[in-house]
C-alpha cells in the first residue's frame, strides 16, 4: 500500500509558546544548550518537500549563507507574492485543499517549519500529522506566538518524551 505523506511540524518553542522575539530574532533559541542534533538531520532524510510562511521565508532567505532548504520543493505561502523564485513556489490557496492535493502526490513527508501566523491555519483544519516540539528552558513573555489566534481545540497523541540537554522533545501524533 502506498504511504500517505505526513506533514511534520518541528519547531521551537519558549515554554510560554513563542517562536522568536517581536523582532524575529530567537538567540534565547539558538543558544540553548542541546545533546545531539535535536532529531533535524532524522527529520531531513524523512522529508523532500518544506512549506512556510512568507515571513519565515523571508527571515531565512536573510540569514547570510546559502539557502537552506535548496535541496527540497518549498512551497511558500503567500497573499502579496505570486509565481516563483529560483528556491520556491509562492501559494495562495486555501490552506486545506492544498495540502490535501499535495499529500496525495507522490513523495517523502512534508515539513511545515513555520511560522506561526501559517501554523495556527494548520491547527484550525487539523492538519499536522506529527507534531514535534522542541521547548527551550525560557518563559519571554511576549513575542510572535505558536498559538495565539483563533479558539480552537486540537488533541493530540504524546508517544515521546526526551530531555536533550536542556531542550524537552515532545512528539505527538494526530488523534
Ligand atoms: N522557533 C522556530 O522553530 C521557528 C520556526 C519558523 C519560524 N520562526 C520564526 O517565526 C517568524 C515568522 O512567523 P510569523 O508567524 O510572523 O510568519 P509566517 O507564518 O512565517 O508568515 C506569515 C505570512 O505568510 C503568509 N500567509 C499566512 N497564511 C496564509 C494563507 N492562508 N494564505 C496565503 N498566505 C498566507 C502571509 O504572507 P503575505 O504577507 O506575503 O501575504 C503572512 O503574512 C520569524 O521570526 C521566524 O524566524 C521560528
Amino acid at each position: 500500500m502506498k504511504k500517505q505523506r505526513n506533514i511534520i511540524l518541528y519547531i521551537g518553542t519558549s515554554i510560554d509558546g513563542y517562536i522568536a522575539n517581536d523582532d524575529g530574532t530567537l538567540e534565547w533559541l539558538e543558544s540553548t544548550e542541546v545533546e545531539g542534533d535535536s532529531g533535524y538531520h532524522s527529520l531531513l532524510e524523512r522529508i523532500d518537500t518544506v512549506v512556510m510562511g512568507k515571513g519565515t521565508y523571508d527571515v531565512v532567505r536573510g540569514f547570510d549563507m546559502d539557502y537552506l532548504y535548496r535541496d527540497y520543493k518549498n512551497y511558500v505561502f503567500s497573499k502579496s507574492v505570486s509565481g516563483s523564485d529560483e528556491y520556491a513556489s509562492f501559494i495562495d490557496e486555501d490552506v486545506k485543499t492544498f495540502i490535501k492535493k499535495i499529500k496525495q502526490e507522490p513523495g517523502k513527508d512534508i515539513w511545515l517549519i513555520g511560522g506561526g501566523n501559517l501554523a495556527r491555519e494548520f491547527f484550525k483544519d487539523n492538519l499536522i500529522d506529527e507534531f514535534q516540539l522542541a521547548i527551550a528552558p525560557i518563559v519571554i513573555g511576549k513575542g510572535i506566538s505558536l498559538y495565539n489566534g483563533d479558539v480552537i481545540t486540537v488533541k493530540y497523541t504524546l508517544t515521546k518524551v526526551e530531555k536533550l540537554g536542556q531542550l524537552a522533545m515532545l512528539h505527538y501524533i494526530k488523534k
